[in-house]
């Protein structure tokens, strides 16, 4: 399939951030990092599950999870490029990668134990946010879990006027349609699709500190990105821009992973 209108081939000056971070030699693409993922992962039991993933992008957690047992995987990615680049690594008779969009992923109902997807419904707006979930809900069979690592607002009690200058001033920096939920908004559209919600972990949206860039990415990558950054003017104005707004709203904005279970009917 060609990948050039996928939106993380769109140039430097409009593309999406984590395209942005992408392009910097950035792996770590989620709010809470790898140590939030792994924590949410560590909440269920992988091994010889059939496993859905929303939005794998670059594929870090594919790797974690396909280190399981897992009777199968899937990747739902919606960016065309992205997806072939994954196929050159997950590709077999259990493991598959589709080129399409969470909210309509063409896959059978009842077919996953388990659906994750990190750092993809906060970039949504409220009824795409409903139709993903409706759909990892219409995927999972009783009993089974849905894990998300999302953007919170912070703290439950944010006013209005706050909420909405953090969405625009964070749409602005990232080319996104950026919409964090607090944790309680949170709860409450996972559980008006038919979910209980039964873990929520907590990290800082550090994204862009040089402690998680370290942790995330190791002190080579770290090198790396810094580099790339040094010798892109664009790429630096982008990511500068991102950094100011991250740290304009550092008081407001968190990382929240969340296990639900879908309800026995
Ligand atoms: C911030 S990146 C996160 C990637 C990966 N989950 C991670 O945490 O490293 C957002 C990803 O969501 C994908 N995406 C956004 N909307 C999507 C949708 N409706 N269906 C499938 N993928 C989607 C993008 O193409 C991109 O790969």
């Amino acid at each position: 399939m060609s990948s050039d209108n996928s939106p993380s081939r769109r140039p430097t000056a409009t593309a999406a951030g984590h395209w942005i971070l992408a392009r910097a030699g950035k792996k770590v693409l989620r709010p809470g990092g790898r140590e939030l993922t792994t924590r949410i992962l560590k909440q269920v039991d992988f091994d010889g599950r059939d496993v859905v993933e929303f939005a794998p992008g670059l594929g870090h957690t594919a790797r974690l999870i396909l280190a399981y047992a897992v009777a199968s995987y899937t990747g739902v990615e919606q960016d065309s490029f992205a997806a072939a680049q994954l196929r050159q690594h997950i590709g077999s008779d259990t493991q598959k990668v589709l080129n399409a969009s969470a909210d309509t992923s063409g896959l059978a109902d009842l077919s996953a134990d388990i659906v994750i997807g990190e750092a993809m419904l906060t970039m949504q707006g409220n009824n795409a946010k409903q139709e993903i979930i409706h759909e990892a809900h219409r995927l999972l069979r009783p009993g089974g879990h849905y894990l998300i690592h999302e953007l919170s607002l912070t703290p439950d009690d944010i006013g209005p006027d706050r909420a909405q200058s953090l969405q625009r001033d964070l749409s602005q920096a990232i080319r996104v349609n950026a919409r964090p939920l607090t944790q309680p908004e949170w709860t409450k559209i996972l559980e008006a699709q038919g979910f209980k919600v039964i873990w929520c972990g907590h990290a800082p949206m550090a994204l862009l500190s040089p402690s998680r860039l370290l942790a995330d990415e190791g002190l080579l990558g770290t090198l790396k990105i810094v580099g790339n950054i040094v010798k892109d003017r664009d790429l630096r104005a982008r990511i500068l821009h991102m950094r100011s707004t991250f740290k304009d709203y550092e008081d407001n904005l968190a990382a929240i992973g969340i296990v639900a279970q879908k309800r026995e009917e």
